[in-house]
Order: structure tokens, then sequence, then C-alpha cells
């Protein structure tokens, strides 16, 4: 990453689109190819997206924001977030902002490495197996080795194997072999199936069972990222709720999420805004992201939250989120999509594990702007301006009609399709 940019974009809200557009170029310093190719809508031609998918008929645009404020490992790193949702983009913002009082994020990643599993059938000593491959573990590696050469030159490849018997299963019991393997800069779907199908044969042969699936596991808890922040409690304080009062509401509504699953699956939830919009707009595999990081919530045998928060010595909330993440600068749809590009070069990292850094981050933020909300205010009164705006211009308002009409609406206490239309139907007579 470098350390130039600045993620401190005050007023950034108010100015146009092209205006946010130039200001965030210059701050990240974009080239001119780089600027170019946000201005084009939805950032993929027709003719582009028929490579990437089957059937295309067309493309599907979502909205793109930058969430500012962000300091991440002492960098100031401007975000790119895609997702419908309101709100998100400027909680993200605002939280950031807060944990700069604190020094900013602290992250830190695993190596980058991926399990894939090999499921093994009618293996007729299962114990037995296990040593036999086990013994064999070096040559087994260096036949992994070979399927990849490019992830070889650049320091990846196959790392170690883990046996693991499964005794009960609706069909018997059956042989996992995990094949740990360093994927560097790439997601890494490709490179571990291939590596799994391509060991298949020596298995089989080795286990004298059956070879069945050969498949990467989604469950990357091999690969995690790590994030940690200080909020100064003072900072906390608004209206009329103290930084005290707000930051052990934060606390006590972190402790709901981490004893009960039903309040747990919403507070990720809230993680995985922020995560998935910056997963989308790199164009990784958020489905992937998505898994892995639910599958690991439950690591324990119980759902529980992925993130953390309490008060440390000194009385500031403090706040961490460890979770597995799967995503790549180099590969699939982060080097087709000119946007997913673009969103890179953005901010600036270098690789996929600064990558990881920065989505982790953004999910702590997204985490504590959802806590702050529902620990004081709740979230609704942030919600209700866009959400009216959203139905203002649903039921057909245009240019001026739009603000009318969700002012009406606000101060009504009524924001709903049927109602924005009533009140379109009056607008001619009373404007
Ligand atoms: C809404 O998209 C996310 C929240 O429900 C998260 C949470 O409850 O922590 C606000």
């Amino acid at each position: 990453m470098t350390s130039t940019r600045s993620s401190q974009l005050p007023g950034f809200y108010k100015l146009s689109i092209d205006e946010r557009l130039k200001r965030a170029a210059a701050a990240a310093n974009l080239d001119a190819e780089t600027e170019a190719a946000f201005r084009k809508l939805g950032g993929l031609e027709l003719d582009q997206a028929n490579h990437m998918v089957e059937n295309v008929i067309g493309v599907f645009g979502l909205p793109l924001g930058i969430a500012t404020n962000f300091l991440i490992n002492d960098r100031d790193i401007l975000v790119p977030m895609a997702i419908e949702e309101p709100s998100v983009i400027a909680g993200a913002s605002f939280m950031a902002k807060l944990a700069r009082g604190g020094g900013g994020f602290h992250a830190e990643t695993t190596e980058p490495l991926m399990i894939g599993q090999i499921q093994i059938l009618d293996v007729p000593d299962l114990e037995a197996a296990k040593i036999k491959i086990l013994e064999r573990r070096d040559e087994i590696l260096a036949e992994a080795d070979r399927v990849d050469p490019m992830i070889l030159s650049l320091g990846g490849g196959a790392r170690d194997l883990e046996i693991r018997i499964l005794p009960e299963t609706p069909v018997g019991p059956m042989l996992i072999v995990h094949l740990i393997y360093d994927t560097r800069d790439a997601m890494g779907a490709n490179a571990i199936n291939t590596a799994a199908e391509h060991l298949s044969p020596m298995l089989e042969s080795l286990s004298q069972g059956r070879i069945h699936l050969k498949i990467l596991s989604n469950l990357a808890d091999r690969r995690l990222a790590k994030v940690n922040c200080t909020i100064p409690t003072a900072s906390l304080a608004f209206e009329t709720f103290s930084g005290p009062r707000v930051r052990d509401g934060i606390v006590e509504a972190w402790a709901f999420a981490a004893t009960d699953p039903y309040r747990a699956a919403t507070h990720n939830k809230g993680i995985m805004n922020g995560v998935d919009a910056v997963v989308i707009a790199t164009g990784n595999d958020w489905r992937a992201v998505e898994a892995g990081a639910h599958a690991y919530a439950a690591r324990s045998g119980r759902y529980t939250s992925l993130s953390e928060w309490g008060v440390d010595e000194t009385g500031d909330l403090e706040g961490s989120l460890e979770l597995p993440l799967a995503v790549g600068t180099v590969g699939g749809a982060t080097r087709v999509h000119p946007l997913a590009k673009a969103c890179l070069a953005l901010m600036g990292v270098d690789n996929a594990r600064e990558l990881a850094q920065v989505i982790a981050a953004v999910g702590l933020a997204q985490n504590l702007a959802a806590l702050r909300a529902l620990a004081s205010e709740g979230i609704q009164r942030g919600h209700m301006s866009l959400h009216a705006r959203q139905i203002a211009i649903a039921a057909g308002a245009e240019g001026e009609q739009i603000e009318r009409v969700i002012a009406k609406m606000i101060a009504q206490g009524t924001i709903h399709i049927q109602f924005a239309r009533e009140l379109l139907d009056r607008e001619p007579r009373e404007s």
C-alpha cells in the first residue's frame, strides 16, 4: 500500500458524483484510465459479461460508494463498497473516523492457506490407510506441486496433509484427506481443486478405497484475518447519550450476540454488510466468504458472534474481529472486471493479505456502527430518510418532488409507497 494517500475527505457526501470521483481519484493518485473505469456505468460491458457467465442477457448494477476515514496499519485507505442497503457506507465511514481517534485499525492475516478435501469411501482399514498416506506425505505434496508451476514460482504451493477419519456418517465410515495449499494472491479455488483432483489416483492406490469428492473447503480456517481497534469513550457520546452509556450499551449488545445464536446471526449479518460490500467491489466470491464466516462462527459447536467488544484498562471501548477471508487480488473476476481492478487501485492494496485486512477492518467498523445505533437511538431513525427517498422514487417522484414527498412522509411517520403515490397525486394542485 502507498502511504501518500489520504482517506479523510471532509464534506465528501455533499459533493456531486463527478466531484466525488475527482476528489477520490486525486486522493488515491489514480491514473486517468482507472478513473475512467468508474465513469462507465456498471463498469462492465455486455461483451465482457458474456465472457464471464452463461446465457447473459444484461448487466446487473449496484451502487458503488466510498467509505472514508479508514486508517489501517497506519495507512489511509479509501474503501470501495458495492451495496444496495442505505446507511452502510455512512456508518462505516463514521466509525472509521471514531477509530482514528484510537490509532485506527490494526489488522493481520495468516498465510493464505486453503484446504482441499478429498473424500475416500470403502477404505478397508482406515487407520492403516491413514498411516500409509502420511508415510508418503512429502511425495504427495511434491505431486500436488506439479500442478501449478505459476503458484509455485510465486512462493505458494502444497504445504501439508491432514487426515481425518469420519467413523460414522449416514453411508458408513470415510477417510478425509485435507491438502493444505498456499494460494498466494489468488482466492485459489481453481488451483486447490485441480491439485485435489490430481492427487486422486495416488490416494486411491494408497488407501485401497474409492475416491469420491475432490473440492476445496469454504471453511477456510487456515486463512484468517484479524483486526482490532480502540474507540475513545468520549467520542461515542451524542445527543443525550453519554460516552460511557453508549460504550456499555455496545458491550451489552455484544454479550447478547455472544450468547444467543438468534442474535448472533443478525450481529454477524451486520459485520457481513461491510465485508461483502468490499468483497463484491473487488470482484471476489462473496458466497465463499459468507459460507466461511458463518461456519467459522459455529466452530465451537454453537453459533456465536464473530466479533468481541469490551472495555480496556483506560475505560475505552475495544473491539476485535476474526474471520476466514478467502479473497484474491489476481485471477477470477478480480482481473477481468474493469471496475474490480479500479477498486483495487483505489485502495492501493498490493496483495490478497492486505485486501483481507481492509475487509476485516470494514467488517468491524460496520459492526460498531450497528451496535452503536442499536444501543442508543435504534437504527430506524438513520434508515428513515434514505428509506423514504427510495419509496418516493419508487412511487414515481422526480426532481424537486422527491424532497417534498420525503419531508411529508417523515412528518406523518408514514413511509409507504401507497402514501407516497397519494402525495404525488396531490402534488400538481399543491405546487
Ligand atoms: C442490518 O442490515 C444490520 C443490523 O441488523 C445488524 C445488527 O443488528 O447488528 C443492524
